[in-house]
């Protein structure tokens, strides 16, 4: 039997929350039900952020239950910083949430106007209260390679940041490359170093394909013995906070890559690239990752 890769596609949030074109609540839903259709088992949809920080995402409330209703099955999670996004996010009726903590002081600064020991307190609480209420829980430690404002972070940080994580209740902790600036030796290294003390199906990454490493990093975690990745549908992505941030790996390429190396993703790389096709009239340009050329042959020569 092959093993099982688990993949969430956070193309509606990370892919969309940077975009210039505004996108309307049905065009979320749309996107995220080609994703459903295409196999996707998960998907963060939204986060409830402020709407001044974040405007395109100021629908996260309408848009959640809308999602959860059509697609009762869909594991939908969605970003919150603070507890006021859990509130919102409660009211709303979400079943897993994600809190976002960044590695470094200037990050969380930026990202969430708070240091990093409050942006760590906020977290564990957030998670706690969400644990209470009965939510599954994820938490990311974004920019755990480098930092755009610091430079290298330190692994020990990565080390007991993920730790506190843990303690504190969630059930995945994602590892990210906010920036997109890891190769493979570093993910190996650090992730090494993280399954020594987590259990390595409660870690997740999340690379950004800055540097076009984005599959390298992906094999890297998988050597490492990851088997939860996240990845955005086209490529889509990139924090607003983060300078120099290009968009997600791409669920395409990740799941092109994970099929020919013997693990099973349960995604359908045409159903996938039907979600492309919405997302690119959507957004009004051409989006897709590194397979894309190659992808769009096979599929006119019905090959995939
Ligand atoms: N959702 C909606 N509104 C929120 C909120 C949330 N989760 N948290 C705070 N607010 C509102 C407050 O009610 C207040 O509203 P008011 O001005 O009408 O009174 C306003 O935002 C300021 O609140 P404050 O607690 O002082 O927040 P802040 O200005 O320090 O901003 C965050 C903190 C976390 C709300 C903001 O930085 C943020 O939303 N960041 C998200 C960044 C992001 O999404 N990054 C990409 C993903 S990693
Ligand atoms: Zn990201």
């Amino acid at each position: 039997m092959m093993e099982r890769i688990h993949i969430t596609d956070v193309a509606p949030r990370d892919g969309l929350q940077n975009q210039a074109v505004p996108v309307s609540t049905a065009q979320k839903l749309a996107l995220v039900e080609r994703l459903a259709a295409a196999g996707v088992e998960s998907v963060e949809i939204t986060s409830f952020v402020s709407p001044k920080a974040v405007p395109q995402m100021a629908d996260a409330g309408d848009l959640l239950p809308q999602v959860q209703s059509r697609l009762p099955d869909l594991r939908s999670s969605v970003l919150v910083p603070n507890r006021k996004g859990l509130e919102r996010a409660h009211a709303a009726g979400a079943r897993e949430i994600a809190v976002v903590l960044s590695a470094t002081e200037t990050m969380n600064r930026k990202n969430i106007n708070m240091g990093l020991d409050e942006a760590t307190d906020v977290s564990e609480q957030t998670l706690q209260a969400a644990r209470q209420l009965g939510l599954r829980t994820r938490a990311y430690v974004a920019v755990a390679f480098d930092c755009p404002f610091e430079g290298e972070t330190p692994l020990d940080r990565v080390f007991g940041l993920a730790q506190r994580m843990v303690k504190a209740g969630a059930h995945e902790i994602v590892i990210a490359d906010t920036i997109g600036s890891a190769s493979p030796g570093m993910v190996k290294e650090r992730l090494n170093a993280l399954t020594q003390a987590i259990a390595v199906d409660r870690l997740a990454v999340h690379f950004h394909d800055t540097r076009g490493m984005g599959a390298a990093n992906a094999w890297a975690a998988l050597e490492a013995g990851i088997r939860r990745f996240d990845a955005s549908v086209g490529g889509i992505g990139g924090c607003p906070f983060a300078p120099g941030a290009a968009g997600n790996v791409a669920t395409e390429d990740l799941v092109l890559l994970a099929e020919r190396s013997g693990f099973y993703t349960g995604i359908s790389l045409p159903g996938l690239l039907d979600a492309i096709d919405l997302a690119q009239e959507v957004l009004q340009r051409p989006l897709g990752g590194r397979s894309i050329t190659w992808l769009r042959k096979q599929q006119e020569r019905d090959l995939l």
